[in-house]
């Protein structure tokens, strides 16, 4: 367990912070017993605590740093625009030179700026809903879309959707259908018995938030093909997979063009931001062009659109594949732990996400959410305690930067290895 006496300060301002936030947070993700680390900086592949503590980091904010901690190029550029001033409420050459760079790399025609991946979906599938004039939207199950009221569901009986927080009304709800990612038959069941009120499906291209799931061979195309076949949009929510798993989206890894693309994190270099984007001919209906009403006072900031610009340029030369290098890395030690101390352990990974599910394998929605929580959650204090930082959940993704050297990935591997080692009669 962690040391308490070394986390003091961090102790101290949780007192303080959880008077004024509720549980002593602005996310909730960002909350575990007894109290979360405080972090003072970072920089490349590490974050220091309050209390002076040196962390390799695996969560890079959750997604957004591929480039790491305060990369100089990404650094310059923001503090250039700074001098420059950094609101002004009216249109900027910089938001067109960001455009048009997304729009070669990712095929958007037409794309609008937003602060947050949450805006952006929920601005997406009020766009869809009014481009089809239809009132249903499928969704997977344990598939995250921010925390509006459209996507905040969970499946209830016949596959519609029951609120997942109270405050969000049965009415909104009920119009959000839940299918099962990787689950062929579920997906032809909801369409067949809904297709033509479904105005979209909305999913990640690889589930990173319950864990990380890819997807089967095949899917990401039958998605394509049973939303034309019924007339609807197929959204791809990339706020994780942008840019993360290669340089542009992980629809075209795949070999699609979905209607609509949502990117985030890492498209706004680790300042508040966010797009969706797509065809002209649907693009066009959000005003003022369009009747579909969006807006927001710091849409397209000049802070976060000079971050997003540097980062996405920095990307250019980089070479993704040494990513599977180190998920190779990791997997050796994954399978030595299950060799010499028969442990359920299994890891997901695919580009720079990945994570280790207590588990035997993991496939499905179904296998993610059986895995041994407890046992991550013991695990991720064990970390703690060698120095390296990853998220305390088992269901989100562990994050590489370009940063990231085979030694910290082996460091990793080890510490998994020894965690093994110490627990082997702990089952
Ligand atoms: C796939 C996906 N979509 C949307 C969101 C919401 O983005 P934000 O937290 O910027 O509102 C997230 C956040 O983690 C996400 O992972």
């Amino acid at each position: 367990m962690v040391n308490r006496n070394h986390n003091l300060l961090s102790e101290k301002l949780f007192d303080r912070s959880k008077e004024l936030f509720p549980g002593g947070v602005n996310s909730p993700v960002r909350f575990y017993e007894p109290y979360p680390i405080f972090i003072r900086s970072g920089k490349g592949i590490n974050i220091f605590s309050v209390d002076g503590i040196k962390y390799i980091d695996f969560c890079l904010a959750y997604g957004p740093l591929i480039l790491g901690h305060s990369p100089p190029e990404v650094k310059r550029k923001i503090v250039e625009q700074l001098e420059r001033g950094w609101l002004f409420g009216a249109p900027t050459e910089l938001e067109i030179k960001y455009a048009e760079i997304l729009s070669k790399l990712t095929g958007m025609e037409m794309m609008r700026f937003t602060n947050s991946g949450t805006e952006a979906t929920m601005h997406a599938i009020r766009l869809g809903r009014a481009y089809k004039k239809r009132k249903k939207i499928v969704k997977m199950r344990s598939g995250y879309h921010g925390s509006h009221d459209y996507v905040l569901v969970s499946p209830g009986s016949g596959a519609t959707g029951i609120p997942s927080s109270p405050g969000i009304p049965d009415e909104t709800s009920k119009n959000t259908l839940v299918a099962e990612f990787n689950n062929f038959n579920s997906l032809e069941r909801i369409f067949k018995e809904n297709g033509t009120e479904i105005a979209l499906l909305i999913t990640e291209p690889i589930l990173g938030n319950i864990g990380v799931i890819p997807p089967e061979e095949g899917f990401i195309k039958f998605l394509r093909e049973i939303t034309e076949r019924y007339d609807s949009l197929l959204i791809m929510d990339e706020v994780i997979t942008g840019f993360r798993i290669n340089y542009g989206t992980a629809s075209q890894f795949y070999n699609i063009k979905p209607d609509l693309i949502i990117l985030g994190k890492i498209v706004g270099g680790g300042l508040p931001f966010a797009i969706f984007g797509g065809d002209k001919e649907i693009m066009e209906n959000i005003a003022p062009a369009g009747k579909v009403y969006q807006a927001g006072t710091f849409s397209g900031n000049p802070l976060s659109v000079a971050a997003g610009i540097a980062t996405i340029k920095s990307l250019k030369e980089r070479d993704y594949g040494i990513f599977n290098d180190y998920l190779d890395t990791l997997r050796k030690f994954v399978r030595d732990s299950i060799e010499d101390f028969s442990q359920e352990i299994t890891m997901n990974g695919i580009g720079s996400m990945f994570q280790f599910f207590f588990n035997n394998s993991v496939k499905s929605v179904n296998d993610a959410i059986k895995s041994d929580t407890k046992k991550y959650f013991r695990f991720f204090k064990f970390l703690l305690n060698k120095n390296i930082y990853i998220p305390h959940s088992q269901f989100e993704s562990l994050f590489l930067s370009f940063k990231h050297r085979k030694r910290e990935v082996e460091k990793l591997g080890s510490a998994l290895y020894e965690f093994f080692r110490e627990n082997k009669d702990w089952k």
